[in-house]
């Protein structure tokens, strides 16, 4: 029940929209209703009983006389018969005029709820724990905001348009029927809780299925996401027909899937069919033994006609009646999915107390330990000090922790234990936002958005003018190669800048933080994966952004740990060693050890260049 309220409650920016539909399709079926009962007069002016239409036998039939009476007054029957014609075709007309327009209407409602869905589905997808998007196959979540947004709509075509439609369709031809013959209408009425109970079992079966295929889509859509990434992977390693045959494999299992879920879906047509089909038999059965149901006199034929005609217009509000819990099935499967996403908590949110970030002094690690989620701890018990204007550098093995650590200073997670201090605030009470402001980060992978260069140096200092972004690619030595591309600084990158080499989208990387000019700087291996050449523009773009900021910077390079204030070094997550390079080179133990392993190229280099 709760993902039918849920739906209401997205539904109510709508109820204006939906009221005007709604009433536009009310208009429409009474007119559908009008069209029927004029169709007596007219059958009776054609079997030539229209002299008989005075003495009306039935409330119907008295009423339609009185409706038609003016219109065909003192007219002979051919005159009378062209008129009815002409009023049934205006009918007609206006009828479906109205259909149509309950049909636009309803559009703009629907589509009007499926983009709420999809910005309420992207707006918390901002909010949420960096976490999720490492345990979410990026797939799932797309299928969910276009696909099961989407199939969410029908809620509003199928159960609260049609629905009605049918509804008043049902309960005009219903007091249509009743008109003519009570009895017979009871008679018919009879049989329809079968079909009720029949379809109902059906729908049980249909909304499991319906959920196992959304399950499905969103397994399919994830895999061709991922593999048009990987596609560079997938020729290198030969892996074209493997990736081929597993796609078949799943394309083949939702496919299984959509045929499971069609199949009870379909049948619910089918059955109302042959049910309204068996009903339609029954009626001319019983409408010809009048004495059977106990009718006070036999139904003129003309009547009889209308009641066939009325009766089978039963059939398609049943069946859309009874095949809504179906419709309605296959939408509540697709919004739970939506629901689904929704309900990951938000981890992004300003808690009250938590006040404005400001910086001076230093940073404080004070004890701090972390794991993710429920697993083993991370970090143990670190603590240091960065003070303001100076460079603390992180070095440890691959795998010791150094990039959770540099992750905790803007808040991307929060200490399991200890606190970092910011000016002897704890980070957990001030707002992320403002803490961030802070700071700028040149991550382990940059990345680039599908724009400008120009855009994406730009990104998160709005405003800024061309002046200063040209400057600041010139700073992070990045000026020459894009003023190179084909359009210079507005050049559009691509898909994650992919049409640059790792050394430039890392200098623009840099770029885009020296624009920021934050007074606090994270740098995370930001030279690991760079030939020399590269690194040697890189590093001295480094250099220039270090200047005159307090910086963590976890290195891989000598030069930058040489120069470093303090250097901590990390091994599975605990703090082994602290202090300056020519203090721990003296020391021994870990740091000298990496310094062995990894530096001793850097200092061939090194020594090279001061020669
Ligand atoms: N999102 C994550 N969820 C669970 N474990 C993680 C996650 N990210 C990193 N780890 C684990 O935390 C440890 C430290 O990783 P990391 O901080 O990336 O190390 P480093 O940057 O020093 O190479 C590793 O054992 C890694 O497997
Ligand atoms: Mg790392």
């Amino acid at each position: 029940m709760r993902t039918e309220l849920r739906l209401v409650r997205l539904v109510r920016p709508y109820w204006g929209l939906l009221a005007a539909g709604l009433a536009v399709t009310f208009l429409a079926s009474v007119l559908d209703g009008f069209v029927l009962v004029v169709l007596i007069p007219l059958l009776k002016n054609l079997f030539g009983t229209a002299g008989e239409l005075n003495a009306g036998s039935t409330q119907l039939e008295a009423w339609v006389d009185w409706m038609v009476q003016p219109l065909v007054a003192g007219l002979p029957p051919a005159q009378a018969a062209g008129r009815l014609v002409v009023v049934l075709a205006a009918g007609l007309l206006i009828k479906n005029a109205f259909a149509y327009l309950s049909n636009q209407i309803t559009v703009r409602a629907q589509e009007g709820l499926v983009r709420d869905l999809r910005t309420r589905l992207f707006d918390h997808l901002l909010t949420l724990d960096l976490g999720y998007f490492q345990r979410t196959r990026p797939g799932q979540v797309i299928s969910a905001m276009m696909s099961e947004a989407d199939q969410t709509k029908t809620v509003i075509t199928a159960s609260l348009v049609a629905l009605f439609r049918n509804v008043v369709v049902l309960l005009v031809t219903l007091v249509v029927l009743s008109q003519i013959s009570m009895r017979l209408t009871l008679f018919t009425l009879a049989f329809v809780p079968l079909l009720v109970i029949l379809l109902q079992r059906l729908i049980r079966r249909l909304r499991v299925h319906a959920r196992a295929r959304s399950k499905e889509r969103g397994e399919v859509t994830a895999t061709v996401t991922e593999r048009i990434g990987a596609m560079r992977l997938i020729r290198s390693y030969g892996e074209e027909a493997r990736e081929s045959a597993g796609f078949d494999a799943q394309t083949s299992r939702y496919r299984k899937q959509a045929i499971r879920t069609q199949r009870f879906s379909s049948l619910t047509s089918p059955i109302t069919e042959v049910f309204s089909g068996f009903l339609v038999i029954l009626i001319i059965w019983a409408a010809t033994r009048p004495d059977l149901l106990g009718l006070e006199a036999p139904l003129a034929p003309a009547t009889i006609i209308v009641f066939l005609m009325a009766a089978l217009r039963l059939t398609s509000p049943l069946k859309t009646i009874s095949g809504f819990p179906a419709v309605m099935a296959l939408a509540l499967a697709s919004a739970e999915r939506v629901f689904q996403v929704l309900d990951e908590p938000s981890a992004e949110v300003d808690r009250p107390g938590e006040g404005e970030a400001r910086f001076e002094r230093r940073i404080v690690f004070d004890r701090v330990s972390f794991r993710y989620g429920d697993g083993e701890p991370v970090l143990r018990d670190i603590s240091f000090t960065i003070p303001r204007g100076k460079v603390v550098a992180l070095v440890g093995p691959s795998g010791a922790g150094k990039t959770t650590l540099a992750d905790l200073l803007p808040r991307f997670h929060d200490p399991s234990a200890g606190q970092i201090l910011l000016d002897d605030v704890p980070l957990t009470r001030l707002r992320r936002r403002s803490i961030r402001a802070l700071m700028g980060v040149v991550s382990q992978d940059t990345l680039l958005l599908n724009t400008t260069v120009l855009a994406n140096i730009a990104y998160g200092s709005a405003g800024a003018s061309r002046d200063r972004i040209e400057a600041a690619a010139e700073a992070a030595n990045a000026a020459g190669f894009i003023r190179q591309l084909p359009q210079g600084f507005d050049t559009v990158l691509g898909e994650r800048g992919t049409r640059l080499s790792g050394g430039q989208r890392q200098r623009i990387a840099i770029a885009r933080a020296l624009l920021r000019d934050s007074p606090i700087l994270i740098l995370d291996e930001a030279t690991s994966s760079l030939d020399t050449e590269s690194e040697r523009l890189v590093q001295q773009a480094i250099d220039r952004l270090m200047r005159e900021r307090t910086v963590l910077v976890i290195a891989h390079r000598l030069a930058t740990v040489r120069d470093a204030d303090e250097i901590v070094v990390l091994e599975e997550g605990r703090m082994v060693q602290q202090g300056t390079h020519d203090e721990l080179s003296r020391a021994g133990g870990l740091y000298r050890r990496l310094h062995d392993l990894q530096f001793r190229e850097d200092e061939a280099a090194v020594g090279a260049r001061a020669r």
